[in-house]
C-alpha cells in the first residue's frame, strides 16, 4: 500500500467526496446489493447471540462504526443492546440515521451519541463498549490507521467485549478501488494486520449467502 501511505490525504478526501455524492438509503450503503441486507443481518445476528449471555458478553453498550445511515444499528444492534452508539465520516448519513431510526422511538432514544468522524481520528471512549462492530468501512483505513483504529477498539472493551469485522477479502494481495478511494485487502493481509494490533480470533466465519460476482465477505470477531 506504499503509495497510498505517500498520498495519504487524498486517499481520504477522495472517499469523504465519493460517500457524499452516496444517496442516503439501503442500496446506496451497499453499493447497489441492498437486496442482501436481510441476509446480512440474519447471519451477524446469529454470530452475536453466540456470545451474548451465556457467551459472557453483555448487552450494555454497541459502537457502530462506519454506520452510514445506520441500517446495522436499526436491524441488529438496537434490538441486541441498551444503548448504540454510531460513528461515520458522513454527516448527511448520520442525519438520515437520527430520521430512519425515529421510526422507532422508543428505541431511537437508546442512541448514545452520533459522532461525525473518520474512524483514522476516532478514540472510542475506554472500557465503554460490548461490542464494536466495524462493517464495510475497513478498506477505507490505510494499514497504519486500521492496526490503531483496532488498538483503541479493544481498549474500549468492557470484560468479555468484543471487536467485529466484517468486510471484504480479496483472494490475493491488496485491490484497490480508485472509485470510492479504498482498498480490499486478502485474509492473510488482514489477519496480519490483526495480529499487529494485539487482537485475537475468537470467531471466524464466511458469508455464504451472498451473491457469487461479489468479494468474499468474512466475519473476525476479535477481543
Ligand atoms: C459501504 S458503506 C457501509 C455502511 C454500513 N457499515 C453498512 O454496512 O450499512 C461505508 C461507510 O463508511 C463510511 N466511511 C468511509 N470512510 C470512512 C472513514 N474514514 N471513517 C469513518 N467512516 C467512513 C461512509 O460514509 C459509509 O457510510
Amino acid at each position: 500500500m506504499g503509495e497510498i501511505e505517500r498520498d495519504q490525504a487524498g486517499f481520504y478526501a477522495n472517499a469523504e467526496g465519493y460517500w457524499k455524492a452516496v444517496p442516503p438509503t439501503v442500496d446506496g450503503m451497499l453499493g447497489g446489493y441492498g437486496s442482501i441486507s436481510n441476509v446480512d443481518i440474519n447471519g451477524s445476528k446469529a454470530l452475536l447471540q453466540r456470545f451474548l449471555g451465556e457467551g459472557g458478553t453483555d448487552n450494555g453498550c454497541a459502537l457502530d462504526c462506519g454506520a452510514g445511515i445506520g441500517r446495522i444499528t436499526k436491524r441488529l444492534l438496537l434490538p441486541l443492546f441498551r444503548t448504540v452508539d454510531l460513528v461515520d465520516v458522513t454527516r448527511e448519513f448520520l442525519d438520515q440515521a437520527r430520521v430512519s431510526l425515529g421510526d422507532d422511538p422508543a428505541a431511537a432514544a437508546r442512541v448514545g451519541h452520533y459522532f461525525c468522524c473518520g474512524l483514522q481520528d476516532f478514540v472510542p471512549e475506554k472500557n465503554r463498549y460490548d461490542v464494536i462492530w466495524i462493517q464495510w468501512v475497513i478498506g477505507h483505513l490505510t494499514d497504519e490507521h486500521l492496526v490503531d483504529f483496532l488498538r483503541r477498539c479493544q481498549a474500549a472493551l468492557r470484560p468479555g467485549g468484543l471487536v467485529v469485522v466484517k468486510d471484504n477479502v480479496s483472494y490475493e494481495g491488496v485491490v484497490p478501488d480508485d472509485v470510492d478511494s479504498s482498498v480490499c485487502r486478502d485474509l492473510s493481509l488482514l489477519m496480519g494486520l490483526v495480529e499487529r494490533a494485539g487482537l485475537r480470533v475468537v470467531h471466524r466465519e464466511q458469508e455464504q449467502n451472498f451473491p457469487k460476482e461479489i468479494y468474499q465477505v468474512h466475519t473476525l470477531a476479535l477481543r
